[in-house]
């Protein structure tokens, strides 16, 4: 029989490259989303690479009940990759309580369902926001965490903090692999799912694609007076496709029980940073459009400069990124004008 995997968060940006690449490397993904930023063709898109179907409950990730009612109806579920949460760091400034509420409280949930159940492998979505403001470059999973600059970076923080101490209680069966995202970028190669941002984007690459589509008059680049070669920001920008498969080599080692520890750590980053200015630049190159940009000021809370340490992933997962900036901006470019058909 084939292996189950509970994926929460299925339908979103990376657990719906997530389960495409689980099913296409042998697993049987299981959806849980209650698509509260997630639409259902990201299940058609998943159906229409994958030619069948993905089973997929409506269900609030947070409400303990439900998950068990999706548990009972999935006996053969081996373990779980935990995507759902909220990730806007700006609204989390506006809605805090809704952040905690959703992004631990679906921990929580998870966390004390799943042993009932006999499930004892878990994928956490974590975040390299947890470095903060880093003193030397790159990070590594041993680079000390900072205090959060938002509440959703606490979210990420106090989520890792509450995985630490679940496994250290005594009779604690679950073990966890915290998977520290670098900035994900790009869309499957066939252009049926991608990121769909709700309203105006608050990330680089969608308004650098929707700028690009007609969509928006013209990209701020926040910031050129930065201590980086040409001033703009510095981050490691990996293909969502490549992030995808960190999260089946992580699970794979999960259930052989190949952890060395009861949690283990891994960014998950391709170990190069890019400027803005460098981004912008090979979109124009690989698109072909000319960008509308201005320069203005530094937007509150950036970090100046952060990229990874990859070294610990490749070693120990024999995980290693494989699409380039480009390529991964072209599939960006590619989904966009994909969704403007839609
Ligand atoms: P996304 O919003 O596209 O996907 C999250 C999915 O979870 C959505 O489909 C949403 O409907 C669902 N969801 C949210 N709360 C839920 C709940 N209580 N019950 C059921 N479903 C729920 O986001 P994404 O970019 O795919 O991010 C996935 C995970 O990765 C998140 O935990 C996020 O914090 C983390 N992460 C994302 C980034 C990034 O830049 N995209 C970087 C680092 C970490
Ligand atoms: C990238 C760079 C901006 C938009 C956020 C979260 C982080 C993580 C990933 C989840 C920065 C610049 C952006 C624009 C710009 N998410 N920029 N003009 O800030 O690295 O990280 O997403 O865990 O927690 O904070 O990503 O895509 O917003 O910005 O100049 O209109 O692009 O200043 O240098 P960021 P981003």
């Amino acid at each position: 029989m084939r292996t189950k995997i509970l994926v929460t968060g299925g339908a979103g940006y990376i657990g719906s490259h997530a389960v495409v690449e689980l099913q296409q490397a042998g697993y049987q993904p299981v959806i849980v989303d209650n698509f509260s930023n997630s639409e259902e063709s990201a299940l058609a898109g998943i159906e229409s690479i994958l030619g069948a179907k993905v089973p997929t409950y409506r269900i609030d990730c947070a409400d303990a009940e439900a998950l068990r009612g999706v548990f009972r109806a999935e006996p053969d579920v081996a373990g779980v990759i935990h995507f759902a949460a909220y990730k806007a760091v700006g609204e989390s400034v506006q809605k805090p309580l809704a952040y905690f509420q959703n992004n631990v409280g679906s921990l929580l949930a998870l966390l004390a369902v799943m042993p009932e159940f006999g499930v004892e492998s878990l994928a956490f979505s974590s975040s390299c926001t947890v470095y903060g403001i880093p003193d030397a470059l790159p990070v590594t999973e041993a680079t000390p965490t900072k205090p959060a600059s938002s509440p959703y970076g606490r979210t990420k923080q106090m989520c890792e903090d509450i995985v630490h101490d679940v496994a250290a209680a005594p009779g604690n069966r679950v073990h966890t692999i915290l998977l520290r995202y670098f900035n994900p970028i790009g869309a499957h190669e066939s252009a049926k799912i991608g990121e769909l941002p709700l309203g105006v984007p608050n990330n680089l690459v969608p308004f650098i694609t929707q700028t690009a589509a007609g969509l928006r008059e013209k990209l701020t680049i926040f910031g050129n007076d930065y201590d980086t070669p040409d001033g703009t920001n510095i981050r490691d920008y990996i293909h969502v496709v490549d992030l995808a498969k960190a999260h089946v080599t992580a699970v794979r080692r999960l259930l052989e029980r190949k952890a060395s520890d009861v949690v283990e750590t891994f960014n998950v980053g391709t170990g190069h940073g890019n400027t803005v200015l460098e981004v912008v630049q090979t979109f124009e190159r690989v698109s072909g459009q000319k960008l509308n940009y201005d320069i203005g000021p530094r937007r509150a809370g950036d970090v100046p400069a952060i990229y990874a340490d990859a070294t610990k992933a490749e070693q120990v997962l024999g995980f290693k990124t494989e699409t380039s900036l480009a390529d991964s901006l072209a599939s960006s470019w590619k989904w966009q004008q994909t969704l403007k058909q839609m």
